[in-house]
């Protein structure tokens, strides 16, 4: 059997639904697991889907995918601006990464323009709320 995709989510993103609904949208990080669960299953993929707000665990998180995982999807929310150990994880982890955000950073303040994960992702994803995820479902199964 395929290994699954490992769907990470970084710091705050637990806080969906209720946090800052006029950039993120009003949908719950439980909505988009479920919309994730489901668009896996229509493409014969299984997911562990996880969120962490401690940067140490993500790096953890990011290290286990290595063994565990076929591909992983990440937002890692404020640690995309900030985390070189995590680039430093993704970098060994041999397997396709696709980034993923909600909104458009490039459209956002200039310190999120920067992001240690996209130098070492396949392709980035950002602008299209939930929908986003499911895109990422979409590139990861043509990866695998
Ligand atoms: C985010 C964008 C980041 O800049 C921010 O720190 C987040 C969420 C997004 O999904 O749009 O927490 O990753």
């Amino acid at each position: 059997m395929t290994k699954p995709v490992y769907i990470l989510n970084g710091p705050n993103l637990n806080m969906l639904g209720s946090r800052e609904t006029e950039i993120y949208g009003s949908q719950t990080l439980e909505d988009i697991s479920s919309l994730c669960t489901a668009k896996a299953q229509a493409l014969g993929l299984s997911i562990d889907f996880r969120q962490t707000n401690d940067e140490g665990e993500l790096v953890n998180q990011v290290q286990e995918a290595r063994e565990n995982a076929s591909a992983i999807i990440l937002n890692a929310a404020a640690y995309t601006h900030t985390s070189v150990a995590l680039h430093d994880a993704l970098a060994m982890a041999d397997v396709p990464i696709i980034e993923v955000h909600l909104s458009n950073v490039y459209k956002r303040e200039e310190f999120r323009h920067k992001s240690f994960v996209s130098p070492v992702a396949q392709g980035v994803i950002c602008g299209f709320g939930a929908q986003g995820y499911e895109l990422a479902l979409d590139a990861a199964r043509k990866l695998i």
